[in-house]
């Protein structure tokens, strides 16, 4: 592995500041630069916001095919024409058998995708095209899929796409492993830069930084989650990351919050990071950290992906190794060839309250519990995994005891597995997981008062129950993620209602997005959103999880960042006076849109300030559609 290098490596490079690794140490110089101007840096000071809409490909605007190579030598030929995965598959260009056999073999295996440089795993986003098995009239074209993509292995690489993009007036994207639900990591037209093989780690016993003073991890921002697993056994140690185990540990996931088993006892993702290194909109290399660019560290912990800057590489806190042990319980009603007895019914609900009511004693004991709760027309169906850390078996046996009692006791049959290792924390998915998938959901941070006030509690549990019923799948995560476990260095973006809440709610429509016309398209989501105003009403002034989250959420800048958000804007337009890190719903992203011909709220367009005219963004919009199959 390559981390094994590093030590031996950082002797050598240490000479640049705030370097983590040797992927940092050479940095974009002006002889590297030359007679190259598109590479050249911005300046912040005398910066003019960009305008109109970006260049879209095909257009006069669009960089030359000479500039093209010209960057891709500058790069060291890292430069890949994209190309969406499943194009092997349809007629066109792309079109290879043997390719399109081995991805339909390994489509059950993640791995193909996560090492793609453009794959989204929410596919609706790209406009519903290009989808693996073709569906009689789908086609393959672009989509919302990048033109261009930078693999980056160096900063300098970074800084050099970074630039381009911005003298070039190009739409810029980063990706990491492709995991955003709403399209953050993708864009039609734009150059993409992909973090994702940007995996070094170095374990560092005794760090010490302002106030703290302890274990620590330096991190490459592609590490994924499962990749960390393997790091903590190997330094007996435990590092916060996502309970998805696929899901990047330290790009979208840690800079937008960050939720995980651990989250009841050491806070968010956004908590861990100590120093972070950042290339910024003018190109520049900085370490941002309590002591330096302080602004830069408030916002990349919390604030937000895509919005401030690319990150490199952190610090991180390394905790004692801290095992999660969970039990599952479940029951049902009505299933089978079972006619549900109506007073079932009622059970069933009492139980859904009995269980929320004891998720209050879950996170007081520093745990997590998750549950998914379906309804077929005669099924329903509660499940949950009750999780806390750093417990006994018999412990964690005799806490749910009572929960189960009392679920008896309501009549309910309920099943019960005795205590073991979290399925979400630990060394155990080797990097296998999800495939791409194309639903929509909805999501809400409760506040803690939701769970305590009896009249609050009611119309919460009215505002879920109302919403199952309609037909939705509910899955709330219990967590008390508050400044006082996140401890130092504190003061960061994460969403303040975060601070206050008891439990991150979803709530899935899982009926497929794909082949749906516009108009269906959009009465589905409309559906979803009349159910989340109830939950909104049962909790008026609470927020909801920027990385897991409506594209739609009704004042999102309140939802998505609160009290944080006037401050995150100023930073935004300091740092990045041209607008150029966009992505959906991100601080700043309201002076833009992506001008789609459907109309609907995909990165299938071009990305025009929003003053631009909707004939003239219209008319852009056609010339940069592209047929790829
Ligand atoms: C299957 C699945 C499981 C999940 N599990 C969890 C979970 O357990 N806990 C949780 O909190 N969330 C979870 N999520 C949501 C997850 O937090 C978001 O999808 C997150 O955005 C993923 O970040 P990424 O870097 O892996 O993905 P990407 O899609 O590559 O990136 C996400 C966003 O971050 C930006 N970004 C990525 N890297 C960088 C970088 N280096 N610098 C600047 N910006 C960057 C991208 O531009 C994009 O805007 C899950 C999502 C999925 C699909
Ligand atoms: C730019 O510099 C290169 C050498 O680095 C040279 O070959 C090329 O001709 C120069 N181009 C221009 C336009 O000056
Ligand atoms: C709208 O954009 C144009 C450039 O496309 C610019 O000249 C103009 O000032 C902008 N208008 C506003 C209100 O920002
Ligand atoms: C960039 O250069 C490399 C190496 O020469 C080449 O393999 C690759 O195809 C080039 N990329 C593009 C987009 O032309
Ligand atoms: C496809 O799966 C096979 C068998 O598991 C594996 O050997 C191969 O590397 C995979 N190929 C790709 C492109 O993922
Ligand atoms: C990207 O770069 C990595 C690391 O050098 C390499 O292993 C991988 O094959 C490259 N991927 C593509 C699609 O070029
Ligand atoms: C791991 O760390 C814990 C506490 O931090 C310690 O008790 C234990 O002995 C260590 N285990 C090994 C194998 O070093
Ligand atoms: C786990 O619990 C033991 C006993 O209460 C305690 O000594 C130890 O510090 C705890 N470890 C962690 C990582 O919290
Ligand atoms: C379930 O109920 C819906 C209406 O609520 C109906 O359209 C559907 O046909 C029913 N499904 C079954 C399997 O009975
Ligand atoms: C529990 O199981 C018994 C026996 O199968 C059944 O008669 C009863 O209806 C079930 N109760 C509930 C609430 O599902």
């Amino acid at each position: 592995m390559r981390y094994l290098l590093v030590p031996t490596l950082f002797a050598v490079f240490a000479g640049v500041k705030g370097a983590n690794f040797a992927y940092e140490a050479e940095l974009l110089t002006d002889a590297d630069i030359g007679n190259f101007s598109a590479i050249a840096f911005g300046d912040v000071s005398t910066a003019a916001p960009l305008e109109g809409c970006r260049a879209a490909p095909g257009t006069a605007e669009w960089p030359l095919e000479r500039e093209w190579s010209q960057l891709n030598s500058s790069l060291g030929g890292a430069l890949i024409k994209a190309v969406p995965p499943a194009a092997v598959c349809y007629d066109g260009p792309s079109r290879d058998e043997a390719a399109c056999n081995i991805l339909l073999f390994n489509a059950t295996f993640n791995r193909y995708y996560i090492n793609n440089p453009v794959n989204q795993f929410s596919e609706w986003p790209e406009g519903d095209t290009c989808h693996l098995r073709p569906a009689s009239g789908e086609s393959c074209t672009q989509g919302g899929f990048p033109t261009f993509v930078v693999n980056a292995t160096t900063v300098k690489q970074i800084q050099m796409a970074v630039n381009f993009a911005r003298n070039k007036n190009l739409r810029l994207v980063i990706k990491n492993t492709g995991h955003d639900l709403i399209g953050r990591s993708a864009g039609a037209g734009s150059l993409s830069i992909w973090t994702h093989w940007l995996k070094d780690f170095e374990f560092v016993p005794q760090y010490k930084i302002g106030e703290y003073r302890g274990m620590a991890a330096r991190v490459g921002t592609g590490i994924e989650s499962w990749e960390m697993f393997a790091h903590m056994s190997t330094h007996n140690m435990t590092t916060v990351v996502a309970g998805g185990y696929t899901v990047g540990a330290y790009g979208g996931w840690i800079q937008g919050g960050g939720h995980s088993a651990l989250a009841s006892k050491y806070g968010l993702g956004a908590d861990q990071a100590l120093s972070i290194q950042v290339v910024t909109a003018d190109g520049r290399f900085v370490t941002a950290d309590p002591t330096q660019n302080t602004d830069l560290f408030f916002a990349l912990r919390g604030g937000g992906g895509s919005t401030f800057g690319v990150v490199t590489s952190l610090v991180v806190k390394a905790h004692p190794p801290t095992t999660v042990l969970s039990s599952t319980i479940a029951y049902s009603v009505g299933g089978g060839f079972n006619v549900p007895v109506p007073g079932d019914t009622e059970k069933f609900w009492t139980g859904f309250d009995l269980y929320h009511q004891f998720g209050n004693k879950v996170v007081d004991n520093q745990g997590t519990a998750c549950y998914v709760s379906r309804l077929t027309n005669t099924t329903f169906s509660f499940t949950t995994d009750i999780e806390l850390p750093n417990v006994s078996e018999d412990f964690l046996a005799e806490f749910v005891r009572p929960l189960v009692e009392d679920l008896e006791a309501v009549g309910l049959n309920v099943t019960y597995e005795p205590p073991s290792p979290a399925g979400n924390w630990g060394a155990g998915a080797q990097g296998r997981g999800d495939t791409p998938g194309s639903t929509r959901f909805g999501s809400r941070l409760f506040p803690r008062e939701n769970f305590e006030d009896p009249t609050l509690f009611a119309a919460t549990q009215l505002a879920i129950r109302q919403s199952i019923e309609e037909g939705y799948t509910f899955h709330g995560i219990h967590m008390v993620p508050t400044e006082e476990v996140a401890g130092y260095p504190g003061n960061n973006a994460a969403n303040p209602a975060f601070r206050k809440t008891a439990m991150h709610a979803d709530l899935f429509d899982f009926t497929q997005q794909r082949g749906l016309t516009p108009t269906a398209f959009t009465q589905a989501h409309d559906r979803l959103a009349a159910a989340m105003d109830r939950w909104r009403a049962a909790s008026p002034g609470a927020g909801a999880y920027f990385n897991e989250a409506d594209l739609e959420e009704p004042d999102w800048q309140q939802a998505f960042f609160g009290s944080n958000y006037a401050r995150l804007l100023g930073v935004k337009r300091e740092r990045d006076p041209w607008g150029l890190f966009y992505a959906p719903v991100t601080v700043g992203s309201e002076a833009w849109a992506v001008v789609t011909e459907d109309g609907l709220p995909t990165q299938n367009g071009v990305l025009c300030r929003v003053n631009a005219t909707a004939a003239d963004a219209g008319r852009r919009a056609k010339r940069g559609r592209r047929v790829v199959g």
